[in-house]
């Protein structure tokens, strides 16, 4: 079961635009995906069309909820979520301070069957807050989609920061998989230099797959379906095809 973090503490930076449509694609490449959503706004709990989450994991970080007994399916194949609900905005408030609170996450995935998920992504809050810390505590590998803009890569540092800091503290099997430059508009000098800039600084960090801009995946919340049956013909549903492809081959690198 390989675990991702989607993360960037900026917001808008196609980490839930991920999350969900990598989740479909993997789906449809025939393989099982949990999509655990840590963001108060439930914005993939939305986007997967689970309407009834009661306090989805608030439970779990609250409470002493059981993480198998929130995960529930979604009407897209091979997609399971661990619902976020309004709830979740007070989490972050209650725990402060209490000792291990940073590995609730980590403890509940850690006794879910094995061989139940082939993926767990995990999308995160735009904070670098105790959720995200969550995430990052819990999982070996970091996902980090940022926009292709220049603007957009002045917090890139500080998030990597961040990955050292708790892979030291709390997770030493933690790496970044890879940087996503998303809502790449290729039409632009601009768009392009922001992904050649990329991968300057971050050499093979950087997923061959750019997630080209296009106005199918802005839509296709509204309509609670996933770019892959919203629209499957679109430049869309083909990045996000060509990412999880790249996720699946890195398996068979040594
Ligand atoms: N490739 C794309 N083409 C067009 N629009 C996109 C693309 N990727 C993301 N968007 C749009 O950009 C906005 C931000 O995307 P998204 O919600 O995925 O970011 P986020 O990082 O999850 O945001 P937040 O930090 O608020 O959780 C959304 O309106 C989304 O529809
Ligand atoms: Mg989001």
């Amino acid at each position: 079961m390989r675990k991702f973090a989607i993360a960037n503490q900026k917001g808008g930076s196609g980490k839930t635009t991920t999350a969900v449509n990598l989740a479909a694609a993997l789906g449809e490449a025939g393989r099982r995906v949990l999509v655990v959503d840590l963001d108060p706004q439930h914005s993939a709990t939305a986007w997967l069309g689970v309407r009834d989450t009661g306090r989805g994991l608030y439970d779990l970080f609250v409470g002493d909820g059981d993480l198998s007994r929130v995960i529930t399916s979604t009407g897209v194949p091979g997609v399971d979520l661990a619902p976020s609900s309004p709830w979740m905005v007070g989490v972050e408030r209650i725990l402060v301070g209490e000792v291990g609170a940073e590995q609730i996450l980590r403890r509940n995935l850690a006794k879910l069957p094995a061989d139940t998920w082939d993926y767990v992504l995990v999308d995160c809050p735009p904070t670098l807050g105790l959720l995200t810390v969550n995430a990052l505590a819990a999982v070996q590998e970091v996902l980090v989609p940022v926009e292709a803009h220049v603007m957009a890569l002045t917090g890139l540092a500080h998030l990597l920061h961040t990955v050292e800091v708790v892979r030291e503290r709390l997770n030493n099997d933690l790496r970044v998989s890879g940087i996503l430059a998303c809502r790449v508009d290729a039409r632009t000098r601009h768009a392009r230099e922001v992904v050649e800039q990329l991968r300057e600084h971050n050499g093979e960090l950087v997923y061959r797959t750019v997630i080209r801009e296009n106005i199918r995946l802005a839509e296709c919340p509204s309509f609670a379906q996933p770019i892959t049956r919203y629209d499957s013909k679109s430049s869309g549903a083909a990045d996000y095809r060509a990412l999880a492809q790249e996720i699946i081959a890195q398996e068979k690198q040594p």
